[in-house]
């Protein structure tokens, strides 16, 4: 067979700000591979179907020198992150051609070898749901809000949690798994659109941030007995303010530092100690062994059933993965943001 075409996503300039498509990201669409006898050194060649564009991602765009919890992207190589994909051949007893895989090193491209084969889950479509539910609801981010809710929140029927950046794959699961728990649940986002989703979700108060002054809100919302931190800065500021004592404030990601270096002044931190406030900061994966069998068993079912529901924001073509990647930044993603490099 003649080799085909294997565009790639190069990481390619370190970005100040934002990232800067075709800039710091680079689609290129030069390389060929030969499916047949490309060599797979024990590995197995995947088909990419749907890629993840996610907030951590940015921190992946850094000098390599600058230690964090995941390593920085190489400079000139494709950018990698969680993706589901179709084996095309395999060098592996584990896996064979045909098979639904889900990695979180799947390359930015239309072909990918992959050799860390630890890493790689075989996926059994669950009926009635699309593949790529598993890069969102049924992966990382969905996986993120129920390990950490369940881990940390320490729930009470009618008590008050406040969610930011309610309107994306975190956020939105978060905030269905607090109304079903009996809470009061304030959400906060970026535009009018996703305010009115965070409502229809069941939210008893949602605000765009942008135009209401959150500080405002927890004050007469308030105070709150959870906090759900997406977003820090002034807004993790303003939760600090309006903290319940012995309030759990779960910290799960702070994107308003993503892309600037700037600080923001934190008025409120002496409330950790005076209201005895408990903190916890986490990366999902440290909690999947807890949670992931019952999630498995459990979630699947709620989401065919729409018990749980949740929003994608497809980008079609690999070629517009460099934006979908600046849009998680700025806030233009409605739902989750997955890249659609090919059907089957
Ligand atoms: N700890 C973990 O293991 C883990 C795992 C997954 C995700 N996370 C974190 O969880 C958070 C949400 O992730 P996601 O996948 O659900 O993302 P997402 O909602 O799909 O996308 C990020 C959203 O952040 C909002 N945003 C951007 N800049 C902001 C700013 N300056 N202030 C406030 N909001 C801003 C935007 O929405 P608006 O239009 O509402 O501004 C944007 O749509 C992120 O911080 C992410 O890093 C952590």
């Amino acid at each position: 067979m003649a080799p085909v075409r294997n565009a790639k996503v190069i990481f390619n300039e370190i970005p100040t700000g934002y990232p800067e498509p075709g800039k710091t990201t680079v689609y290129d669409a030069s390389s060929t591979i030969d499916l047949e006898t490309v060599p797979l050194n024990g590995g197995v060649l995947v088909k990419v179907l749907y890629l993840s564009a996610d907030p951590y991602m940015r921190g992946k765009m850094r000098d390599a020198s600058i230690v964090s919890y995941s390593p920085a992207y190489a400079i000139g190589k494709p950018v990698y992150g969680f993706g589901v994909g179709k084996i095309v051949r395999s060098e592996s007893e584990q896996f064979k051609a045909g098979d639904i895989v889900h990695t979180p090193l799947l390359e930015y491209a239309e072909y990918s070898i992959q050799t860390h084969l630890q890493y790689l889950d075989k996926v059994n479509p669950e009926p009635g749901l699309s593949l790529s539910v598993y890069v969102g609801a049924l992966g990382m981010p969905g996986k993120t809000a129920y390990f950490a809710w369940k881990e940390f929140s320490k729930a009470k029927k009618g008590e008050t949690v406040f969610v930011s950046g309610a309107a994306g794959p975190v956020g939105t699961f978060v905030l269905q798994l607090a109304k079903s728990s009996g809470l009061k649940v304030i959400g906060s986002a970026g535009t009018e659109e996703k305010v009115s989703l965070v409502k229809d979700l069941g939210a008893d108060v949602a605000f765009n941030y942008k135009t209401t002054d959150t500080e405002e809100v927890l004050k007469s919302e308030g105070p709150i007995d959870i906090y759900w931190d997406n977003v820090g800065g002034s807004t993790l500021d303003a939760a600090l303010g309006n903290a319940a004592f012995h309030s759990r404030f779960i910290e799960c990601g702070m994107i308003s530092g993503y892309n600037n270096k700037e600080g923001v002044h934190m008025k409120n931190l002496m409330n950790i100690v005076a209201r005895r406030i408990s903190m916890n900061g986490f990366i999902q994966s440290d909690l999947s062994s807890t949670w992931s069998t019952e999630f498995n068993r459990l979630v699947p079912k709620k989401l065919v059933s729409g018990e749980i529901k949740f929003t994608e924001d497809i980008s079609k073509g690999l070629e517009k993965a460099g934006d979908a990647l600046l849009e998680v930044q700025t806030g233009k993603n409605n739902g989750k943001k997955v890249v659609l490099v090919a059907e089957d």
